[in-house]
Protein backbone atom coordinates (compact mmCIF):
# COMPACT_ATOMS: atom_id res chain seq x y z
CA UNK A 1 0.00 0.00 0.00
CA UNK A 2 2.38 2.48 0.89
CA UNK A 3 4.68 1.93 -2.31
CA UNK A 4 1.23 2.71 -4.17
CA UNK A 5 1.26 6.13 -3.05
CA UNK A 6 4.68 6.71 -3.55
CA UNK A 7 4.53 5.69 -6.72
CA UNK A 8 1.11 8.03 -7.46
CA UNK A 9 3.49 10.87 -5.88
CA UNK A 10 6.49 10.07 -8.38
CA UNK A 11 3.94 9.61 -11.76
CA UNK A 12 1.56 12.70 -10.78
CA UNK A 13 -1.39 10.62 -10.31
CA UNK A 14 -3.02 12.69 -7.68
CA UNK A 15 -6.04 13.17 -8.76
CA UNK A 16 -7.01 14.04 -5.19
CA UNK A 17 -5.00 17.17 -4.45
CA UNK A 18 -7.16 20.41 -4.70
CA UNK A 19 -5.91 23.42 -6.51
CA UNK A 20 -7.97 25.71 -3.89
CA UNK A 21 -9.01 25.73 0.12
CA UNK A 22 -11.75 22.92 0.39
CA UNK A 23 -14.82 25.11 0.84
CA UNK A 24 -16.16 22.62 3.83
CA UNK A 25 -12.93 23.70 5.46
CA UNK A 26 -13.57 27.57 5.39
CA UNK A 27 -17.12 27.16 5.88
CA UNK A 28 -17.44 24.66 8.52
CA UNK A 29 -13.98 24.95 10.43
CA UNK A 30 -14.79 26.50 14.11
CA UNK A 31 -11.57 27.06 16.49
CA UNK A 32 -9.39 30.07 16.35
CA UNK A 33 -5.74 29.08 17.73
CA UNK A 34 -4.77 25.74 19.37
CA UNK A 35 -2.89 23.30 17.36
CA UNK A 36 -4.84 20.87 14.83
CA UNK A 37 -3.41 17.89 13.67
CA UNK A 38 -3.80 17.16 9.57
CA UNK A 39 -3.20 13.49 9.12
CA UNK A 40 -2.04 11.75 5.78
CA UNK A 41 -1.28 15.23 4.60
CA UNK A 42 -0.47 15.17 0.90
CA UNK A 43 0.65 19.07 -0.17
CA UNK A 44 -2.96 20.36 0.55
CA UNK A 45 -3.31 24.38 0.89
CA UNK A 46 -5.57 23.60 4.10
CA UNK A 47 -2.64 23.09 6.13
CA UNK A 48 -1.62 27.04 4.96
CA UNK A 49 -4.88 27.98 5.42
CA UNK A 50 -5.17 26.72 8.82
CA UNK A 51 -1.59 28.07 9.44
CA UNK A 52 -2.42 31.79 8.75
CA UNK A 53 -5.73 31.62 10.50
CA UNK A 54 -3.47 31.08 13.53
CA UNK A 55 -3.47 27.64 14.28
CA UNK A 56 -0.28 25.25 14.86
CA UNK A 57 -0.16 22.65 12.40
CA UNK A 58 0.85 19.36 12.61
CA UNK A 59 0.91 17.23 9.02
CA UNK A 60 1.69 13.65 7.92
CA UNK A 61 2.89 12.45 5.29
CA UNK A 62 4.33 9.67 3.54
CA UNK A 63 5.49 10.42 0.57
CA UNK A 64 8.55 13.16 1.23
CA UNK A 65 7.85 14.29 -2.31
CA UNK A 66 4.64 16.16 -1.35
CA UNK A 67 6.14 17.29 1.76
CA UNK A 68 8.85 19.25 -0.71
CA UNK A 69 6.58 20.07 -3.49
CA UNK A 70 4.25 21.62 -0.56
CA UNK A 71 7.07 23.77 0.81
CA UNK A 72 8.72 24.35 -3.05
CA UNK A 73 4.76 25.37 -4.63
CA UNK A 74 4.26 27.15 -1.48
CA UNK A 75 7.65 29.43 -1.76
CA UNK A 76 7.90 28.63 2.27
CA UNK A 77 11.22 28.11 3.74
CA UNK A 78 11.66 25.07 5.84
CA UNK A 79 14.39 23.74 8.12
CA UNK A 80 14.25 19.90 8.02
CA UNK A 81 14.84 18.35 11.67
CA UNK A 82 16.08 14.50 12.89
CA UNK A 83 13.75 12.43 14.85
CA UNK A 84 11.37 9.21 14.78
CA UNK A 85 9.76 10.54 12.13
CA UNK A 86 11.99 13.40 10.42
CA UNK A 87 10.08 16.87 10.63
CA UNK A 88 9.96 19.69 8.17
CA UNK A 89 9.28 22.67 9.95
CA UNK A 90 8.31 26.28 7.96
CA UNK A 91 10.32 29.09 9.09
CA UNK A 92 7.52 31.69 8.51
CA UNK A 93 4.88 29.68 9.64
CA UNK A 94 3.54 27.40 12.33
CA UNK A 95 3.32 24.39 10.48
CA UNK A 96 5.42 21.49 10.30
CA UNK A 97 5.03 18.47 8.73
CA UNK A 98 6.39 15.18 9.41
CA UNK A 99 7.76 12.58 6.72
CA UNK A 100 7.05 8.88 7.26
CA UNK A 101 4.15 6.52 8.44
CA UNK A 102 1.20 8.03 10.14
CA UNK A 103 1.05 5.55 12.86
CA UNK A 104 4.73 5.97 13.73
CA UNK A 105 3.47 9.60 14.72
CA UNK A 106 4.60 10.45 18.26
CA UNK A 107 3.65 14.00 18.83
CA UNK A 108 2.41 16.21 21.75
CA UNK A 109 -1.37 16.61 22.00
CA UNK A 110 -3.22 18.13 19.28
CA UNK A 111 -6.52 20.29 20.14
CA UNK A 112 -8.60 19.63 17.04
CA UNK A 113 -8.15 17.39 13.57
CA UNK A 114 -8.73 18.40 10.27
CA UNK A 115 -9.12 15.15 8.32
CA UNK A 116 -9.82 15.77 4.70
CA UNK A 117 -9.61 12.36 2.55
CA UNK A 118 -7.60 9.89 4.70
CA UNK A 119 -10.29 8.15 6.94
CA UNK A 120 -11.16 7.31 3.25
CA UNK A 121 -7.64 6.54 2.14
CA UNK A 122 -7.29 3.65 4.02
CA UNK A 123 -8.28 -0.16 3.50
CA UNK A 124 -11.29 -1.05 5.97
CA UNK A 125 -8.90 -3.35 7.87
CA UNK A 126 -6.87 0.01 8.92
CA UNK A 127 -9.16 2.17 9.65
CA UNK A 128 -9.84 1.31 13.63
CA UNK A 129 -6.32 1.55 14.22
CA UNK A 130 -6.22 4.67 12.13
CA UNK A 131 -9.25 6.20 14.24
CA UNK A 132 -7.73 4.90 17.99
CA UNK A 133 -4.44 6.22 16.82
CA UNK A 134 -5.75 9.38 15.90
CA UNK A 135 -7.53 9.70 19.42
CA UNK A 136 -4.38 8.88 21.18
CA UNK A 137 -2.87 11.97 19.48
CA UNK A 138 -5.45 14.40 20.16
CA UNK A 139 -6.44 15.80 24.05
CA UNK A 140 -9.49 16.39 25.98
CA UNK A 141 -13.00 17.06 23.94
CA UNK A 142 -11.29 17.70 20.75
CA UNK A 143 -12.60 19.67 17.59
CA UNK A 144 -12.88 17.62 14.88
CA UNK A 145 -14.14 17.95 10.87
CA UNK A 146 -13.81 15.07 8.86
CA UNK A 147 -14.66 14.51 5.33
CA UNK A 148 -15.61 11.54 3.78
CA UNK A 149 -16.39 9.64 0.19
CA UNK A 150 -19.62 7.64 0.35
CA UNK A 151 -20.63 4.92 -2.85
CA UNK A 152 -21.22 1.75 -3.59
CA UNK A 153 -17.97 0.12 -2.93
CA UNK A 154 -19.44 -3.40 -4.70
CA UNK A 155 -18.47 -1.35 -8.01
CA UNK A 156 -15.40 0.40 -8.02
CA UNK A 157 -12.33 -0.87 -5.85
CA UNK A 158 -10.72 1.87 -3.04
CA UNK A 159 -9.17 3.96 -2.82
CA UNK A 160 -10.60 6.06 -1.79
CA UNK A 161 -13.01 3.82 -0.39
CA UNK A 162 -16.16 4.23 0.80
CA UNK A 163 -16.75 4.87 4.24
CA UNK A 164 -20.50 4.46 5.59
CA UNK A 165 -21.67 7.11 7.87
CA UNK A 166 -22.64 4.02 10.39
CA UNK A 167 -18.73 3.27 10.41
CA UNK A 168 -18.36 7.49 10.92
CA UNK A 169 -20.10 7.24 14.28
CA UNK A 170 -18.92 4.62 15.61
CA UNK A 171 -15.37 5.64 15.71
CA UNK A 172 -16.69 8.98 16.48
CA UNK A 173 -20.31 9.04 18.41
CA UNK A 174 -19.61 13.05 18.87
CA UNK A 175 -19.92 13.70 15.54
CA UNK A 176 -22.58 15.11 13.73
CA UNK A 177 -23.42 14.77 9.35
CA UNK A 178 -23.48 18.66 8.30
CA UNK A 179 -23.87 18.50 5.09
CA UNK A 180 -23.10 16.05 1.72
CA UNK A 181 -22.77 16.56 -1.76
CA UNK A 182 -22.33 15.16 -5.07
CA UNK A 183 -18.15 14.61 -5.76
CA UNK A 184 -17.76 16.66 -9.30
CA UNK A 185 -14.18 17.87 -9.19
CA UNK A 186 -11.51 15.72 -7.91
CA UNK A 187 -13.40 12.28 -9.11
CA UNK A 188 -10.95 9.78 -9.85
CA UNK A 189 -11.09 8.52 -13.51
CA UNK A 190 -11.96 5.01 -12.33
CA UNK A 191 -15.71 6.24 -10.76
CA UNK A 192 -16.18 8.53 -14.16
CA UNK A 193 -15.50 5.18 -16.35
CA UNK A 194 -18.06 3.12 -13.80
CA UNK A 195 -20.62 5.71 -13.90
CA UNK A 196 -20.38 5.39 -10.33
CA UNK A 197 -21.42 8.57 -8.40
CA UNK A 198 -19.58 9.70 -5.07
CA UNK A 199 -20.99 11.67 -2.44
CA UNK A 200 -18.86 13.64 -0.11
CA UNK A 201 -20.22 13.98 3.29
CA UNK A 202 -18.93 16.62 5.81
CA UNK A 203 -18.78 15.49 9.82
CA UNK A 204 -18.11 18.05 12.72
CA UNK A 205 -17.81 17.58 15.96
CA UNK A 206 -21.24 18.60 18.12
CA UNK A 207 -21.22 21.87 19.88
CA UNK A 208 -20.83 21.19 23.47
CA UNK A 209 -24.01 22.14 25.19
C1 LIG B 1 -6.09 10.79 -0.78
S1 LIG B 1 -4.59 11.56 -0.35
C2 LIG B 1 -5.19 12.97 0.57
C3 LIG B 1 -4.16 14.04 0.81
C4 LIG B 1 -4.68 15.28 1.51
N1 LIG B 1 -5.36 14.99 2.74
C5 LIG B 1 -5.53 16.11 0.59
O1 LIG B 1 -6.65 16.46 0.98
O2 LIG B 1 -5.07 16.46 -0.50
C6 LIG B 1 -3.91 10.49 0.90
C7 LIG B 1 -2.49 10.82 1.27
O3 LIG B 1 -2.09 10.00 2.36
C8 LIG B 1 -0.76 9.59 2.19
N2 LIG B 1 -0.64 8.36 2.98
C9 LIG B 1 -1.18 7.15 2.72
N3 LIG B 1 -0.92 6.29 3.72
C10 LIG B 1 -0.21 6.96 4.65
C11 LIG B 1 0.35 6.62 5.91
N4 LIG B 1 0.22 5.40 6.42
N5 LIG B 1 1.01 7.58 6.61
C12 LIG B 1 1.15 8.83 6.11
N6 LIG B 1 0.64 9.22 4.92
C13 LIG B 1 -0.03 8.30 4.19
C14 LIG B 1 -0.59 9.44 0.69
O4 LIG B 1 0.74 9.54 0.27
C15 LIG B 1 -1.46 10.59 0.16
O5 LIG B 1 -0.72 11.76 -0.01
Amino acid sequence: MHDDWLQRWDKGNIGFHRAEVHPALRQHWQPRGGSVLVPLCGKSLDLRWLAERGHTVVGVELAERAIRDFFAEQQLTFDRRDGELPAYVARDLPLTIHHGDYFALRVPRCDAVYDRAALVALPPTLRRAYAAHTDALLGAGPFRLVITLEYDQTLVPGPPFSVPAAEVRDYWPDLEPIGSREAHDDVPPKFRAAGVTLVEAVWRSRPSP
